[in-house]
Formats: C-alpha cells, structure tokens, sequence
C-alpha cells in the first residue's frame, strides 16, 4: 500500500519513519517532507503543497491512507476535500478542526458542556479588554484567537505584560474578526494528553510532557515546543481516568451532540493543579510536535494497522478493542533550533556531526533540507533527537551525548529536558 503524510516537520518525519516499518506498506510519501525524509528507505518526498493539486495527486497515486501532521491543512479542510474524492484520510474535518483553529470557539465549547478549563472572556474591543485586566489583576493569560503555532499566548506575571499583549494582538479600531482570549492563569504541571477517534470510540496514546518555553528553567518566551518525553509520569493512573471521564470523553460526546463527529487525533494539553486535577489549556485537533518523536519511538504496535483501524466507517469502528503495545521505556526528546528562533529564524546554517540512525537512538529532521549530502537549516525547529532508555534520566543521557555531536551556527537547544521528572 502506498500512504501519504501532509506535513514537513519532526512529526511528519516521525510518523513517516515509523510507518515505513510496516510490512505492507510499499512507499510512504511526504508532502512536502524535509531533509530526514528526503533520505529514508521506503520514504519519498513530494514537492506539493497545493490541497488540491496534492488530493488529485492522491488520487491519481491510489494513495491508501493518508494521515495529516499540521493544524493548517486541517484547518483549511484537507480532510473533506480528500473524503469528497473517496481517499481514506485520518484527521478531523474543517469544522471540527476549529476546537484547536479557533480558541474563542473551544472556550465557548468547553463552558457549554462543563469541561474544566480556565475561566475566560472573549473581546475585539481593546478599551475593553484594557478594563478587564485592569478589573482582573495579573497573574493573567491572554491569546490570540487563531492560530499562532504556540506563539500567540501571553502569560502575564505583571499587568503591564498583559495590556502591552492587547495592544499588539487587537487593531486600534475593533475589527470584529480579531479577537483576545483573556482568561485566569492556572497553576500546575503541564502535560499533553492525546487520543485517537474514529467518531466514536477513543483510544488514548501514551502520555508525554512538552517544555513550551525556549530556555532552561521554563524561562523566556513560548515556543512550539523545545523537548518532550513519554511517559509522563504527572499523568497517574487517577488523573489519567479523569482526563478520560471530564475532559475527553465529554469532547467527543459533545462534538456529536453539535452535530460534529471527531475523527483523528484530538490532543489535550492539560494543566493538572497539586490536587490533581486536570483542567484544559488548550485543544489541538492533530499529534503535538516534539511529543509525537517520544511517543512513537515507543509504539510497538503497527501504525498502519492502527490507523487503517481508526478510519473505519459505520458499524465497522472498533478503536476501542485494540490494546496498544508500548515500550516500557522513557523515551526522551531534545529540539535543536535555529538562531533566533522563535522571532526570526535564521536559515541556510549548514549542520555538521549528524550521526547514523540507531536502535535506540532516532534524530528525526524538521526544519532541514539536503543538497547533495549535506544538510542545511530551513526552518525554526531543525532537528529533534530523541532517545530510549530505561528512565528519564538515562534518557537524558543517551540524548544530549549525541545532541552534543550535531553542530550548526547559531544552535540552541534546552539543556534541562526532562527536569520534573529526572
Ligand atoms: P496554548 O497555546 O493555549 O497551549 O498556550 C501555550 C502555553 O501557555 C501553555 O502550554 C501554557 O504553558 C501557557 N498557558 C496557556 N493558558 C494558560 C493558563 N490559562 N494558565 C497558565 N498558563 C497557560
Ligand atoms: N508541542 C505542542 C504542540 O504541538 O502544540
């Protein structure tokens, strides 16, 4: 079978990798695929970007299955238009990809059907908005609605922070299509928690936490992600089943009493408080990037067969009778990215000291490209290397010594990966 990843980051190059494992699959393509996938067995990139020229493509390939990486695909209703021709696609569909394009809309969501998360307000008016937070007080949280690819979140300790945010995301003149999220700022540990759906079972993917901010320490600015590793063990058995029972599956449940099924992957990026209890930051309707690097380093089960499974239609969906296999293992993941990332990144470094692909040890590409054999930054996030050992320390280890070897000009990379649970 020939299958298709839409996406050119780490995620993609990932979940390309791991379903190039497969025993039936014949090529997995990537659309458009970076410099990791631009070199791997059974793995072919494929220079279009274009939803429309990629689904005639598709068809015209007798593409199996495709499955979709990034949120602006999604968003922009990939899923329908592949379904519309009659491909197999995993995702969900634009207008239940909105949990995650629109954050005025999941807010909304949640408070209708009780699902923990922040209190919140939603404004276009900056006069407004000024006089909530100056009611308000800091610490407060204020995002941008849309997408902003983890940039467009403002975490407010003091208020001049939170004024100077709504100055900079709503226009002088109240456009009613530009709009703030304010909400409480909650306190906790963070984790990411994602499932699959096939409209109407789920099944979760093991558990991992990102580490959003650019430096060591949980300091500077919010990134799309710096470093991730699976399991995350904030997660425990008891916090596990509330997510289920009071986040997840009153998502799904309240999606179809909206009319809208969810299919694909659904991501809950928790904050869990020192009672243990989970509340929601934010939905993602797609995989996290870094997290997928980690999870799928531990998946043993086949990914094919999984989602070949998750995009059944009708009486055949039976998600919830498979019993995934996962290494026992921490896997551990560390983000190498560009200068002045996440501002301005620079491109065009070129990267030295990449090792050979091991058993245990994966550098899976993101903002690469390959000339000849040589590799060249191309983007923010370049490279993620991630590695499984027996605990997150190990872990740790095995990673930054090979993160130690790779160097390009201007690199930064966390040094603390993994330090809640270490
Ligand atoms: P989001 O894109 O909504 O996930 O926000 C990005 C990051 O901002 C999250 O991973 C949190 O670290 C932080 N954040 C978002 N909302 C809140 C909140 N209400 N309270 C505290 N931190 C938050
Ligand atoms: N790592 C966070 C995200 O994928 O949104």
């Amino acid at each position: 079978m020939k299958v298709l990843v839409i996406g050119g980051g780490g995620r993609e190059h990932a979940l390309a990798w791991k379903l190039a494992q497969s025993s039936r699959i014949e090529t997995v393509f990537v659309a458009p695929g970076n410099g990791g996938t631009a070199q791997a067995e059974r793995i072919r990139n494929i220079e279009i970007t274009d939803l429309a020229q990629l689904c005639d493509w598709a068809v015209n390939e007798k593409i199996g299955l495709t499955v979709v990486g990034p949120e602006v695909p999604l968003a922009a209703g990939v899923v329908d238009l592949f379904r519309e021709r009659g491909l197999r696609i995993f995702g969900p569909t634009k207008a239940a990809a909105r949990l995650e394009s629109s954050k005025a809309f999941s807010k909304d969501f949640m408070q209708r059907h009780n699902i923990p998360t922040a209190l919140h307000m939603t404004f276009s008016d900056r006069a407004q908005a000024h006089a909530f937070v100056t009611d308000r007080g800091a610490p407060i949280v204020v995002k941008a609605d849309g997408l902003a690819a983890g940039k467009g979140v403002v975490v407010a300790r003091e208020i001049e922070q939170a004024h100077a945010a709504i100055d900079r995301m709503l226009p002088e003149v109240a456009d009613p299509d530009t709009r703030v999220v304010i909400e409480q700022c909650l306190e906790g540990e963070e984790a990411s928690f994602i499932v699959m759906c096939d409209g109407k079972n789920v099944l979760a993917l093991a558990t991992s936490q990102d580490h959003k901010r650019l430096l060591d320490g949980d300091q500077g600015p919010n990134t799309g992600g710096m470093g991730a590793y699976s399991p995350a063990a904030v997660v425990t058995p008891a916090v596990h089943a509330k997510a289920m029972r009071e986040i997840i599956l009153p998502t799904i449940r309240g999606m179809e009493k909206d009319g809208i099924a969810y299919t694909g992957f659904l991501y809950a990026g928790l904050m869990i408080d020192a009672h243990g209890q989970p509340r929601t930051l934010e939905f993602n309707c797609r995989l996290g990037d870094p997290e997928t690097q980690p999870i799928l380093m531990r998946l043993k089960t086949d990914l094919l067969e999984l989602l070949l499974a998750a995009t059944e239609t009708g009486e055949d969906r039976k998600l919830d009778q498979i019993e995934l296999q996962w290494d026992r293992r921490t896997a551990l993941g560390v983000v190498l990215a560009a200068k002045d990332y996440p501002q301005q990144p620079r491109t065009d470094d070129r990267i030295r000291g990449l090792p050979q692909p091991g058993a245990d040890v994966m550098v899976f590409h993101a903002g690469t490209r390959r000339e000849g054999d040589d590799v060249f930054t191309s983007g923010g996030r370049v490279l993620c290397v991630t590695a499984l050992a027996d605990n997150v320390r190990q872990a740790q280890q095995r990673a930054y010594e090979v993160v130690r070897e790779i160097q390009f000009d201007g690199m930064q990379y966390r040094g603390d990966i993994g330090h809640r649970a270490a």
